[in-house]
C-alpha cells in the first residue's frame, strides 16, 4: 500500500511550524520557526505579535518542509492543521492558509485538535505504542488526564481547575527572574538545588480525585519571593526552582497514578511541553515501574509544540473520516472529546 502523506501546519502559539508525516507515524520532515526571542523581551507571548508572526513565517516553514521531505505539493495527499484550542488570531493563520492550500491541491483539509496532537507525538517516537492507554498532558495552557480509548475517542478524567502546570512554572520563573519561557529554565536552576528546602503545597480538589489546581501553588511560591525580597535576602533560586518542580510532579503523577488504578489502564503516556520536564520524567517513571505499567514519554524535541505531532493525528482523523470543507473556522477553546463540526455544518 503507498503511503499517505500529509503535511501538517501548528501556528496555535509562538511556534510557527510545518512537517510532513507518512502514515502518522513517519517524520520525513520536521520545521519549527520559534518566536521566543521575540516574545522573550515582554515576558511572555504577546498575541498580536504572535500572529504577524505566523503570517511571515508561514510560507517559507512549509516551503522548507515540502523541501526537506523531498516532496512538491502536488504529492501530498492531504493538509492537517491545527484548529483548536489556541490565541484565536496565531490559529487563524494556520487555518486559513492550510485552507487555502488544500482548496487549490484539492486535497482533504484535516483539522486536529492541539491537545490530541500532544498526544500522538508519542505515535511518532513508539511504534508499539496504540490506544487504548492512559495520558497525562501538561502544557502551558493544559492540565489533563485523558483516556485514549481510540486514535479518535478520548475521556477527560481530571483536569486543572485554574492554572495549567506550564502556566505555574512559567509565572513562578518571572518572579525569581528567570526569563520567559520559565518551564525550562527552573528544569535547569533545580539541578543544583535541594527539593526539600521549600514545603510548597500539593492541592487537592474536594470530591475531583483526578482534578489539579496550581493557583495557590503559584501564589505560595510569589509570596515567598516577595518576602524575600522584602527582607533583601537573595533568592535562593535553585532551591526553589527544584521545590517548585517537586511540588508539581508530585501532584501531577499522584492524581494519574490514582487515575490508572482506579481504570485499570497499564499503559501510561506523557505529553505537552511540560513533559519534557526532567523532575515530571523521573517522577513518572519511578512510579510506574513500582506498579508495573509501561510508560511512554515523548523525546524531548517533540515535547514542544511541533507539526509532526500534528501530522500522526492528522492521519488518524484523516483515515476515521474526520475532514472539514472550506468553512472550517478556528477556536480559542474547544474539549479534547468534541469532534470538529462535520463537513457542511457552521462551527461553533
Ligand atoms: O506544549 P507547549 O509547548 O505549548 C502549549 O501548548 O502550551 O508547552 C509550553 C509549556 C510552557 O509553559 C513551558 O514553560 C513548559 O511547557 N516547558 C517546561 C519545560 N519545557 C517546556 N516546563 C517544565 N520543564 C521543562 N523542561
Ligand atoms: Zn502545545
Amino acid at each position: 500500500m503507498p503511503q499517505t502523506r500529509i503535511l501538517a501546519i501548528e501556528s496555535s502559539c509562538d511556534e510557527t511550524a510545518a512537517a510532513v508525516v507518512a502514515d502518522g507515524r513517519s517524520v520525513l520532515s520536521n520545521v519549527v520557526a520559534s518566536q521566543i526571542a521575540i516574545h522573550q523581551k515582554y515576558g511572555g507571548v504577546v498575541p498580536e505579535i504572535a500572529s504577524r508572526q505566523h503570517v511571515e513565517a508561514i510560507v517559507g516553514v512549509t516551503q522548507a518542509a515540502l523541501e526537506e521531505a523531498g516532496m512538491t505539493a502536488a504529492q501530498l495527499d492531504a493538509v492537517a492543521v491545527t484548529a483548536a484550542p489556541g490565541l484565536i488570531g496565531a490559529l487563524l493563520v494556520g487555518v486559513n492558509f492550510a485552507k487555502g492550500l488544500a482548496l487549490s491541491l484539492e486535497r482533504p483539509l484535516v483539522p486536529v485538535h492541539h491537545i490530541r496532537a500532544h498526544i500522538a507525538a508519542n505515535y511518532l517516537a513508539h511504534p508499539q505504542l496504540t490506544p487504548p492507554f492512559l495520558a497525562l498532558v501538561a502544557s502551558g495552557g493544559h492540565s489533563h488526564i485523558v483516556e485514549v480509548l481510540d486514535y479518535t475517542a478520548f475521556r477527560v478524567l481530571g483536569r486543572t481547575r485554574d492554572d495549567a502546570a506550564g502556566e505555574c512554572f512559567d509565572k513562578a520563573a518571572r518572579v525569581m527572574g528567570l526569563p520567559y519561557p520559565g518551564g525550562v529554565q527552573i528544569d535547569r536552576a533545580a539541578r543544583e538545588g535541594d527539593a526539600q528546602a521549600f514545603r510548597f503545597p500539593r492541592a487537592h480538589v474536594d470530591g475531583a480525585p483526578y482534578d489539579f489546581s496550581f493557583s495557590g501553588l503559584k501564589t505560595a511560591v510569589i509570596n515567598t519571593c516577595h518576602q524575600m525580597q522584602q527582607k533583601g535576602q537573595p533568592l535562593p533560586v535553585a532551591d526553589l526552582a527544584a521545590s517548585l518542580q517537586a511540588a508539581i510532579s508530585d501532584a501531577l503523577t499522584e492524581k494519574l497514578m490514582l487515575a490508572a488504578a482506579h481504570t485499570k489502564h497499564r499503559t501510561i503516556v506523557l505529553a505537552g511541553g511540560v513533559s519534557a520536564n526532567s523532575g515530571l520524567r523521573a517522577r513518572v517513571e519511578a512510579a510506574c515501574r513500582e506498579r508495573g505499567y509501561t510508560i511512554f514519554l515523548p523525546p524531548l524535541a517533540l515535547c514542544g509544540d511541533n507539526a509532526a505531532m500534528v501530522g500522526a493525528q492528522g492521519f488518524y482523523e484523516w483515515r476515521a473520516g474526520h475532514t472539514a470543507d472550506a468553512s472550517l473556522n478556528a477556536r480559542a477553546t474547544m474539549d479534547i472529546a468534541e469532534p470538529f463540526a462535520a463537513p457542511g455544518r457552521a462551527e461553533a
